[in-house]
């Protein structure tokens, strides 16, 4: 991997490495049990070609992951899910354990999601502690962070980015970085058709980064991936893509057709 110097441009200051990109289909609560194995089917037919150059991941509700599970095969696709609890056990009714999830063979887990956030009310404590309890049973994580339309408007986007980064990564080591995507996702750019620019996306990416940098190493952060999420779709994707800093998708909305989530993929792979 080739890293160069910091960006001699000041606050847009980036380390670029050369990163494979990842595609998460977030599906969120939708699909029932046929769909969502339809869905599978279809995204496995779809993108089997292209899993030597992209990783993809599918996030499906709690209730369909074995069967989802089964669907994906042993074609290369990750096994996602959309949440997990930090305690292994115990008495906490309705939470599920990275051990859980790994019985199912669930690779990668969605942390800190903007809807786990502010409609659920988690806040940077808790999806810390996930974070944590994740990387160490094994799991991939990716730890989703973003500002709201409001904190956007107040100028306050990179104080919320690096704040939500900061926290969510307190505790984690140089080592479990690897285990590490970022996924940018603005809160007023998901579900809403209103994708951020390129140029708005890049620019959180580079704080990110300089972040990451600053918190481990230049490696460290050449090396993560950082994903763009927010309304992308199979005809802005590419734009998104064709900006090296943006290592791939977190996608909800689009990834519920297959058709869809494979322009996306696709998209990916071609950048
Ligand atoms: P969206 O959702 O693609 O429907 O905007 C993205 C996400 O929540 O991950």
């Amino acid at each position: 991997m080739t890293l160069g110097a910091w960006d001699a441009q000041g606050v847009g200051a980036v380390v670029v490495g050369e990163r494979r990109s990842i595609v998460g289909g977030n599906w969120k609560m939708n699909t029932d049990l046929a769909a969502a194995v339809e869905l599978a089917d279809n995204v496995v037919a779809g993108c089997q070609a292209l899993l030597s150059e992209c990783d993809v991941a599918v996030f499906p509700p709690f209730p369909y992951l074995q069967a989802v599970g089964r669907a994906l095969g042993n074609h290369g696709l990750l096994l996602g899910a959309q949440d997990v609890y930090h305690q292994p056990n115990g008495a906490y009714t309705g939470e599920v354990s990275s051990a859980m999830l790994l019985d199912l063979n669930v690779q990668i887990v969605l942390v800190g999601h903007s809807e786990r956030r502010h409609v659920i009310g988690e806040d940077n404590e808790l999806v810390n502690t996930k974070v944590r309890a994740s990387l160490e049973s094994g799991l991939h994580v990716i730890l989703c962070i973003g500002e709201t339309l409001e904190q956007r408007q107040a100028g306050r986007t990179n104080q919320v980015n690096v704040a939500q980064l900061v926290a969510g990564l307190q505790g984690v080591g140089t080592e479990q970085m690897r285990q590490v995507t970022v996924a940018y996702e603005p809160v007023w750019a998901i579900g809403t058709g209103q994708t951020a620019t390129p140029r708005d996306a890049v620019a959180v990416h580079r704080v990110v980064r300089r972040t990451i940098a600053d918190l481990y190493d230049e490696d460290t952060a050449g090396s993560v991936r950082i994903q763009y999420g927010g309304s992308v779709t199979a005809s802005n994707a590419a734009d998104l893509f064709a900006e090296p800093e943006i290592d791939g998708a977190l996608v909800g909305g689009a990834s519920l057709e297959a058709d869809q989530f494979m322009g996306i993929v696709r998209a990916a792979v071609e950048s």
